[in-house]
């Protein structure tokens, strides 16, 4: 019985998670935020001087700044699942008979996923410069709503292009601004929104494909092992039926490392798929997430009084989500082929 309470705890506290994620991912103000926030408040009396602005330091390097540090993560965590894969998985399916065929797709899927990993961090998101600045202007039309015309940005001393926003972590302005990824270390904006898409594509079916294989050898193992049928003598000495909370324990013992890695993939599947469904949605009602959060009434950068716009939340009775919406097909091609200012002067 320890052991399922155990394995019961692991369930909720992993399906909590996806849950939290999936409802605050991305708000600016998360549960997890203000949580540590309260614990720093209540930690910090006992803690040294020096301890406290080191972990900032490092808070502030990790969240605030340019840094590799998530790719390197990402490498990392994909090199560890690959390896259990090529070095376990691989072999035990080779036993239970799956094509080398289906075997190959996790390594094609890394391939393609590690090219567009590649082409997000390396690809300029359209970061507004005075070089470009005239015809970036001209993209969007103000809309005086969420982008208000005229307003410059102190930083980069340029007006700001509708839809566009300055990072604080790349300091600089980005044309069609989405949001700054960490994970990647780059923008995502105008010129890789599409990869972005496509690179989440690419991961969740690395995850998904790796896992169906796992799941499918787990099963296979199961049946062969013929403990469905298996019985025991319990502590009256009598015979039960071994069940299926056996066959998981029994799992869980016979194969660790393949197991712990099923529950991972399963919990990154979810987790990127919600977020990869969000961001198709995003694209197909052309939306940047950070036009999605201005619109809910959360940010206002640019309130100031002025009679002929609205800021905040929206009046009653208005649409509660401002979108330019010219259709599905239209709303797509704009990520896949995005506007871009060079392109528009050669017309
Ligand atoms: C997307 O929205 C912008 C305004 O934010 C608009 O100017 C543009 O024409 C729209 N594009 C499509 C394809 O609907
Ligand atoms: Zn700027
Ligand atoms: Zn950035």
């Amino acid at each position: 019985m320890d052991f399922l309470t155990l394995f019961a705890i692991y369930m909720g506290v992993v399906l909590t998670c996806i849950a939290l994620v999936c409802k605050y991912s991305g708000q600016q103000q998360t549960p997890f935020g203000v949580l540590f926030d309260a614990l720093t408040k209540a930690v910090s009396p006992w803690t040294p001087l020096w301890l406290q602005s080191f972990t900032q330091r490092i808070l502030h390097k990790l969240f605030h700044q340019r840094n590799s540090m998530f790719i390197f993560l990402h490498i990392f965590l994909e090199g560890m699942v690959y390896t259990e894969f090529t070095y376990e998985v691989f072999g035990f399916c080779r036993d239970m008979d799956t094509t080398l065929t289906s075997l190959s797709v996790p390594y094609i899927l890394l391939v393609i996923k590690s090219w567009f990993f590649y082409l997000c961090i390396n690809r300029d998101p359209g970061t507004v410069t005075k070089k470009r600045h005239a015809g970036q202007v001209q993209l969007y039309p103000y809309d005086k709503r969420l982008f208000h015309p005229g307003l410059c940005c102190p930083t980069c001393q340029l007006v700001k292009p509708a839809r566009s926003k300055h990072c604080r972590v790349c300091n600089r302005c980005v044309q069609r601004f989405d949001h700054h990824c960490v994970w990647v270390n780059n923008c995502v904006g105008a010129q890789n929104t599409r990869y972005f898409l496509l690179y989440l594509l690419s991961v969740c079916a690395m995850a998904g494909d790796i896992a169906l294989l796992t799941g499918d050898m787990l099963l296979h193992a199961v049946v062969r092992s013929g403990l469905l049928r298996a019985r025991y003598v319990d502590d009256n000495g009598q015979q039960q039926e071994a069940g299926m909370l056996f066959v998981i324990q029994h799992l869980f013992l016979t194969f660790p490392r393949i197991v712990f890695m099923l529950g991972f993939l399963v919990f990154v599947f979810l987790l990127l798929a919600s977020y990869a469904m969000f961001h198709f949605y995003l694209g197909v009602v052309n939306q940047t997430s950070n036009e999605w959060y201005k619109g809910r009434g959360h940010i206002c950068q640019h309130c100031h009084p002025s009679p002929d716009h609205l800021c905040g939340p929206p009046a009653s009775g208005q649409s509660k989500r401002w979108f330019y919406n010219r259709g599905v097909l239209k709303n797509l091609k704009e990520i896949f082929c995005p506007l871009s200012p060079v392109h528009k002067k050669d017309n």
